[in-house]
């Protein structure tokens, strides 16, 4: 009799344990859970969330990450990337509060705007919104998103000038805004982040008019401003005390003279290619490590000095100037 009380109880006892231990392993909170099938029904229940399924824990369902037990496991990252999906971005993003990544990536069929709600995602460090079809502007609200580390809009269809206020996100390490169709001129306020010196890339769009001279402050590591409308000086953003890894100015119409410009030590691309660039190539430019170089299709003049990575370049790095001569070209006369 007591025996079979015994056996009878433990059996109890275990069928208990493994049901909560099998309950407790659905990590995913209710409200997420419930917020991300909204998301799978305003994206039209695409395949690309098939397993997005309302008895499974969400915490295993793809294209997501929870946290972990320090955040209760709430969802903490969205990458949909690459599938068939039509439509916008549901609006119900803005109700995953826990959310530290949030992309959208090479969604040709992604249209509208940069979905408003998004400015609730206060601990947003990386935001992708790219090979997208979102058009409209960017939204100012981005500067409120405090812990934003990185944020790439680029090959989208976006509007309107690039917001001054970007430059008040004290923890932005890169801004890709490249591939989209932006006007104006770059805001005066990129002379001074707060943190660190982002890596900056604006690249095909449709800027205009001088770049500040405030952006002569920095010390970018990167920054490409190729493909665009900017005129006028922008000898600022070189210096011998820099230290800028890769500077592309190519396809503007820039116009100074290059005679008294020293590169940084550090320098490895440089491309400088159409624009309205005068005087002569510097002999301090002998001195740095350059892999990639493109000087052509400018109103360069005069020798091109001997040595460090100069002459190894061929003569198209040096094509289409006024009267460029030395190796790769002939002597000069
Ligand atoms: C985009 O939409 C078009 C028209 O509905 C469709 O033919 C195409 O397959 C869609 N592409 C993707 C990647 O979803
Ligand atoms: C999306 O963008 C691609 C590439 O830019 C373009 O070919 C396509 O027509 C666009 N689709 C829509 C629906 O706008
Ligand atoms: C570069 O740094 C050196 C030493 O720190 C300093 O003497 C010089 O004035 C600086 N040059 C420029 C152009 O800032
Ligand atoms: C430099 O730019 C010109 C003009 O775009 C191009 O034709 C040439 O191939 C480029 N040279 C190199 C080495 O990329």
């Amino acid at each position: 009799m007591d025996k079979t009380a015994t056996v009878l109880s433990s059996l109890l006892f275990l069928f208990t344990f493994l049901t909560t231990t099998s309950l407790s392993k659905d990590l995913c909170n209710q409200d997420d859970k419930n917020t991300l099938l909204k998301i799978k029904e305003s994206l039209n229940n695409p395949y690309h969330l098939a397993s997005w399924h309302p008895e499974t824990d969400c915490c295993s369902w793809y294209c997501l990450e929870c946290g972990d037990a320090t955040v209760n496991h709430r969802v903490t990252s969205l990458t949909i990337f690459s599938g068939q999906i039509s439509g916008q971005i549901p609006p119900e993003v803005g109700d995953l509060p826990y959310l530290e990544t949030l992309v959208f990536r090479k969604l040709t069929n992604l249209t509208g705007q940069i979905q408003p709600t998004i400015a609730k995602l206060k601990n947003l460090k990386y935001l992708r919104l790219s090979w997208t079809n979102l058009t409209g502007p960017i939204p100012d609200f981005i500067s409120q998103l405090k812990k934003l580390e990185f944020l790439e809009l680029s090959f989208n269809d976006l509007s309107g000038s690039i917001p001054s206020s970007l430059s008040t996100l004290p923890n932005i390490m890169a801004l890709e805004l490249s591939r989209n169709k932006l006007t104006g001129s770059i805001p005066e306020s990129f002379g001074s982040f707060p943190g660190a010196v982002p890596d900056l890339r604006l690249s095909h769009n449709q800027l205009s008019g001088p770049i500040p001279k405030s952006l002569g402050n920095l010390d970018f590591n990167r920054i490409d401003l190729s493909r665009n409308k900017l005129e006028g000086d922008a000898s600022m953003l070189f210096g011998a005390n820099k230290t800028s890894w890769s500077i592309d100015l190519s396809r503007n119409m820039f116009q100074f003279d290059l005679s008294k410009v020293e590169l940084p030590k550090t320098l490895g691309v440089l491309d400088l290619n159409h624009n309205g660039i005068t005087g002569n190539i510097p002999v301090q430019w002998t001195e740095t490590p350059l892999q990639f170089f493109n000087v052509s299709y400018n109103r360069l003049c005069g020798h091109i000095p001997t040595g460090g990575k100069l002459q190894s370049f061929d003569s198209y790095s040096y094509s289409h100037n006024k009267c460029l001569c030395g190796a790769p070209f002939d002597n000069c006369k």
